[in-house]
């Protein structure tokens, strides 16, 4: 099971890898993703499965495609490049469109909503825990009184005239991380989704995840510590090498943890 099937790189892998019989079950939240990966996996035929869920609901949705157990589940958290680059999901900075932020364009909160309605104190306290910004206080001032803000572009200046610009990193990307995470409830989704890992697993059964920032790698590597059913693959994560994040600069931040379903 592909649980962030994207645009279907890793499925198709795994796929090739699995010829020819194995079968793969893919889900992503975003009908936009599930479009293009439904595109290149065609040649596969009924080998694979494709719906558009959020992965909080793989159990229900693995049971009801006849995919338990199954040999493995792979999860590549976060956003595409390809999101990134849609100006329309308001997800980056660099591109004029509105804020919007959801994964899933049919639920309800966007990070407009969020950003205009939000009192002070709310927008500071989201900024500071999601997103690990020291500057949360000052950031949460600066937007309330620029409110109404409409646009991406116009959330970074806000930020960036309100804290300055120092390094490489724009002095807006804690904040977005933090709003994205709250408009689709990332970590909460998370959490409720490695629980119902286990009993999806076959013995020796794999679970990979890819993950991309602190908070996420956190509670994916306590769970599978203390999941007594998973054995842990990867005492420590696997990064990217040099080359890789050369050719792909958004890896620099990913961390691979993977774990075993061992018999009781
Ligand atoms: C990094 S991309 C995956 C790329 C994919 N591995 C590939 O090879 O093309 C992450 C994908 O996960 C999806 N996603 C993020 N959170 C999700 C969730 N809770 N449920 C389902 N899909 C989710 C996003 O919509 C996005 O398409």
């Amino acid at each position: 099971m592909d649980a962030t099937i994207g645009a279907g790189g890793h499925a198709e892998k795994i796929l090739r890898a699995s010829d020819p019989d194995g079968r793969l079950l893919g889900l992503d939240a975003d009908p936009f993703a599930l479009e293009i990966a439904t595109g290149r996996l065609s040649e596969f035929g009924a080998r694979v499965v494709l719906q558009n869920s959020n992965f909080e609901n793989l159990e229900r949705v693995a049971s009801a495609q006849g995919f338990v157990p199954v040999d493995g589940i792979v999860f590549d958290l976060g956003l595409s490049s390809m999101q990134l680059r849609d100006a329309a999901r308001g997800f980056s900075f660099a591109h004029e469109g509105s804020l919007d932020m959801r994964f899933n364009p049919a639920t309800d909160t966007t990070a407009a909503d969020l950003v205009n309605h939000l009192r002070e104190r709310e927008l500071a306290d989201l900024i500071y825990e999601y997103g690990e910004e020291r500057a949360s206080r000052r950031i949460a001032r600066a937007i309330v009184a620029a409110r109404p803000i409409r646009t991406a572009v116009q959330l970074a200046h806000v930020i960036e005239r309100a804290v300055g610009r120092h390094g490489r990193i724009h002095p807006a990307t804690r904040t977005f991380q933090a709003l994205r995470i709250e408009v689709n409830r990332e970590l909460d989704v998370l959490q409720k989704t490695l629980e119902q890992i286990p009993d999806l697993l076959a013995p020796n059964g794999r679970v990979v995840v890819i993950s991309f920032h602190s908070l996420e790698d956190r509670i994916v590597k306590n769970f599978l510590r203390n999941e007594k059913s998973l054995r842990v693959l990867t005492k420590h994560p696997i990064r990217p090498t040099n080359e890789e994040t050369l050719a792909n600069p958004r890896s620099r931040s990913a961390k691979l943890r993977a774990a075993e379903r061992v018999d009781e």
